[in-house]
């Protein structure tokens, strides 16, 4: 595997899941792959999870880590070709990408979209620039339309803990104070559709995904129509992708409590992490036997352990 940015770059996604159990169960088993590796980690965002949990996997796999947070550390970028360097930026993109792949064999780059113009978000502007210009594989810790080593963790974690073949699963939005990227949904919504799972999506009128990532989802403006018999409950707040990357009011209340998990299937309640506190989700939830958020941040590990294992084989 030379890429990981998106599900479209797994051949046979349950063959990764297993790989990311079996990882779970025998951390250090392939050290010696990693074995003088060296793994760049470059963060134009902030990040918890994604930071140490992928930091974790590279040592796991007895790799040399390096992290760079570019947006604090790093010279100011420039991104346009074509333009004469007069302004505030220093370095252009095509050189400093040029040079980590000289540093690293592989690198993950965290690349956040403006939320202004729809067009360059999902052009994949940043990203696709390190993967054309570092010459080493690369892996997305979150771009501007996909967070692919969160999805994997999530689908491991449905694969752990179901309790029936074909779970019922369900992404529902919920509120927030402030435009969020639609990267995680999107993504979610793009490997539960390849999952063996049943999926449904409830947003508020206004927020639909763009329909390239939520093709097979059953979609529904009613909340507690989605929740009926769910098993898994995935909660996210993201911006309008029409009109792009706005927040338009919404008059109901979205936000999980347990009275709402009431008519579920005992379900379990996930969140990628970070999460506002009875704004997004409810601290009752997040508190209770439903939630399995910090198993899930958990799994992050054996996710991007299994990615980083496919490079490394390939590398070798
Ligand atoms: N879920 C997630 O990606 O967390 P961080 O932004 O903290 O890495």
């Amino acid at each position: 595997m030379k890429l990981f940015s998106s599900v479209n770059d797994v051949p046979d996604v349950n063959a990764l899941v297993k790989e990311a159990l079996h990882l779970k169960e025998n951390p250090y088993a392939y050290k010696d792959l990693g074995e003088n590796k060296t793994m760049a980690l470059v963060f134009l965002n902030p990040s918890l999870r994604t930071r140490m949990s992928t930091q974790k996997a590279a040592l796991n796999m007895g790799m040399n880590v390096m992290v760079l947070n570019m947006d604090k550390e790093g010279w100011a970028l420039e991104l346009r070709d074509n333009v004469i360097m007069n302004g505030t930026t220093v370095e252009h993109i095509r050189e400093a990408t040029a040079v980590m792949g000289q540093y690293a064999d592989i690198i993950g780059v965290r690349s956040f979209p403006g939320l202004k113009d729809r067009d360059e978000d999902y052009s994949e502007m940043i990203f696709n620039k390190f993967v054309q210009f570092c010459g080493v594989p690369v892996v997305s810790l979150e771009s501007a339309t996909r967070h692919p080593l969160q999805s994997l963790a999530d689908l491991i974690t449905i694969e752990e803990l179901k309790t029936r073949s074909r779970p019922k699963v369900v992404l529902t939005w919920a509120p927030h104070i402030k435009p969020l990227p639609q990267a995680v949904p999107n993504s979610f919504a793009e490997w539960m559709c390849k999952a063996d799972v049943e999926f449904t999506i409830a947003q508020p009128a206004g927020y639909e995904l763009c329909a390239d990532f939520t093709k097979g989802a059953t979609i529904t403006n009613n909340q507690d129509e989605a929740l009926a018999d769910a098993d898994f409950i995935y909660v996210k707040n993201w911006s309008a992708y029409e009109p792009y990357g706005q927040v338009t009011l919404v008059n109901e209340d979205w936000m999980l409590t347990n009275e709402r998990l009431k008519i579920t299937n005992e379900a379990k309640v996930m969140h990628c992490l970070p999460v506002r506190r009875d704004l997004e989700l409810s601290s009752e939830i997040l508190d209770g036997p439903a939630s399995i958020v910090v198993h899930e941040a958990a799994n992050r590990v054996w996710a991007a352990q299994a990615v980083l294992k496919r490079m490394l084989e390939g590398l070798s």
